[in-house]
C-alpha cells in the first residue's frame, strides 16, 4: 500500500473547554473528526485510515466512522501527541504516512496530494504558511523583549505531514530515547538531522484550539453550508 492517513483524535481538548473531547463537537452538524475522515478518501491517494482514539473513546469514535469508503483501523492513543502519533504509525501499513490532526476539519484533497507528492520525493514534507504579523517574545512580566525576531522565512506549520513510514518511526523512537518534547512530527525528523520539505499550506486549514475557532471555521465553509 502506498499511503495511510493517520488521524490523531486522542487529545482532551483542554483549551477548547468543552464537556467532551473537541473532536466530537459539531461543525455545521457534523462531528469535527468526521470532516477530515471524509476528505482523505476524496484525495484518491490514500489506501487506508488509522484513527487514533483516546482510551475509552474507541467505541464512540468507531460509531462516527460508518460508511467510510476505505479500510479503517481505530487504535488507542497515549498521553502526549507524540505517543498517539507513534501508536498510529505502528498500526499503519502504507509505505508513506500522512499524519493529520483531527482538529483540522477543513483540510482539502489537493493539500493531501501536494504533501504526499513532496514526501515521496524528499522523504518528509509539511504544509507551511508564512507568518505575516510582526513577531516578538514577551517577558515574564508581560513586556515586549527588545530583540528583533527576523520574520523573513518564518512559517507556521500545518498538518497533514507526510513521511516515509520507516523514517518517521525511527525519528519518533529517537525522540523518545532522547526525551525530546515534540509539538509535531516533523520536529522528530529534524532532530534526527534529516531534511523536511515545505510545501504551500492552506489558510483555511485552521486548527480548532479555542472555542472561538469553531465560528471561524464555520465562516470559512463554502456556500453550500450557508
Ligand atoms: N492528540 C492526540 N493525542 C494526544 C494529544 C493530542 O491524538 N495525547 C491530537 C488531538 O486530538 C488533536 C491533535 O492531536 O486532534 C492536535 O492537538 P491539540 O490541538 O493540542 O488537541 P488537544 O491536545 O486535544 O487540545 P489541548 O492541547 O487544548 O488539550
Ligand atoms: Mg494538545
Amino acid at each position: 500500500m502506498r499511503a495511510s492517513g493517520v488521524i490523531l483524535a486522542a487529545g482532551r481538548g483542554e483549551r477548547f473547554q468543552g464537556q467532551v473531547n473537541k473532536v466530537f463537537v459539531l461543525l455545521h452538524g457534523r462531528p469535527l473528526l468526521r470532516w477530515c475522515v471524509d476528505v482523505f478518501p476524496a484525495s484518491g491517494v490514500v489506501g487506508e485510515l488509522v484513527v487514533v482514539a483516546r482510551p475509552g473513546e474507541e467505541g464512540r469514535i468507531t460509531e462516527l466512522l460508518s460508511e467510510v469508503p476505505l479500510p479503517v483501523q481505530v487504535v488507542p492513543g497515549g498521553k502526549r501527541r507524540q505517543d498517539s502519533a507513534r501508536a498510529g504509525i505502528e498500526a499503519a501499513r502504507g509505505e508513506y504516512v500522512l499524519v493529520h490532526d483531527a482538529a483540522r476539519p477543513l483540510v482539502s484533497p489537493e493539500l493531501i496530494r501536494r504533501v504526499l507528492k513532496a514526501a515521496e520525493e524528499h522523504g518528509a514534507a509539511v504544509p507551511v504558511f508564512p507568518v505575516v504579523d510582526t513577531v516578538r517574545y514577551v517577558d515574564e512580566r508581560g513586556f515586549l523583549r527588545p530583540e528583533d525576531v527576523p520574520r523573513a522565512g518564518l512559517v507556521r506549520i500545518q498538518t497533514p505531514q507526510g513521511f516515509r513510514r520507516e523514517l518517521l518511526l525511527s525519528a519518533l523512537e529517537h525522540a523518545e530515547r532522547q526525551g525530546l518534547p515534540l509539538t509535531d512530527d516533523a520536529s522528530a525528523v529534524l532532530a534526527l538531522g534529516k531534511p523536511v520539505a515545505a510545501v504551500p499550506g492552506d489558510p483555511r486549514n485552521l486548527k480548532i484550539t479555542h472555542p472561538e475557532d469553531l465560528a471561524l471555521a464555520e465562516s470559512l465553509l463554502p456556500g453550500q453550508y450557508a
